[in-house]
């Protein structure tokens, strides 16, 4: 059995209250926390930016999984890196040079990855598999919490876990949007081992019994 992680999306956190939301959801178990960085220009909403990355890091020991949902992708991208993210992923339609994008992550010493919206080939892989530490599918459109998992994602899923599979390196599987305790057994049966959800853990008032229950469906 893989080594299952699960990244809460601060998204549907308490906004007022960010820095104690993080230390409350890793208390209840998370692995990651999961930071959607929306512009109102590659997708239609607004979140949050670099310095708000740079506060909550204080917070928290956790690794920050950063989901750029920006264009262009560079300057924010490094501004992450230096804002004390983990992991850095964008989306590869967003940048105009995919591999210039990725060597800009990996010479800031972190880890980088290419996301996938539910419409989006998978093509790219092929040139930069060996550059790309997380591949993040997208089983909604990107832009808001609280939309449902659809599920063409599975088979994209399949196909990403064989393209990782084949390449022998150890690349993460993360998969983002709709993720609740009764279809994540579904989506790590098709070959995830990294799980976003926002709405289905700041949705309910007790993180931990979510986070509980998520994990016991994956060890069935
Ligand atoms: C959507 C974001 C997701 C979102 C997930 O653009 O990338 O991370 O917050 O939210 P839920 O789990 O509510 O679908
Ligand atoms: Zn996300």
């Amino acid at each position: 059995m893989p080594t299952y992680r699960l990244a809460p999306s601060i998204l549907s956190a308490d906004f007022a209250r960010l820095g104690d939301e993080v230390r409350a959801v890793v208390a209840a178990g998370a692995d990651w926390i999961h930071f959607d960085v929306m512009d109102n220009h590659y997708v239609p909403n607004l979140s949050f930016g670099p310095m708000v990355c740079e506060a909550l890091r204080r917070h928290t020991a956790a690794p920050i999984d950063v989901h750029l949902m920006v264009q262009p992708v560079d300057a924010l991208a490094q501004a992450f890196c230096r804002a004390g993210a983990d992991l850095v992923s964008f989306h590869p339609d967003a940048s105009t040079h995919v591999d210039r994008t990725l060597q800009l992550i990996k010479a800031e010493g972190k880890q980088a990855g290419l996301v996938f919206n539910p419409a989006a080939p998978l093509d790219v892989l092929e040139w930069v598999i060996d550059k790309v530490d997380l591949v993040l599918v997208m089983s909604v459109n990107p832009g808001f919490g609280g939309q449902s998992f659809i599920d063409s994602a599975l088979r994209k899923i399949e196909r990403v876990r064989r393209i990782i599979d084949d390449s022998g390196r150890d690349i993460r599987l993360e998969v983002d949007g709709g993720i609740k305790v009764d279809n994540i057994r579904r989506v790590a049966a098709a070959g995830a081992d990294t799980f976003v959800a926002g709405s289905a853990i700041f949705g309910q008032p007790d993180y931990r019994a979510v986070i509980d229950a998520m994990r016991r469906e994956l060890a069935r």
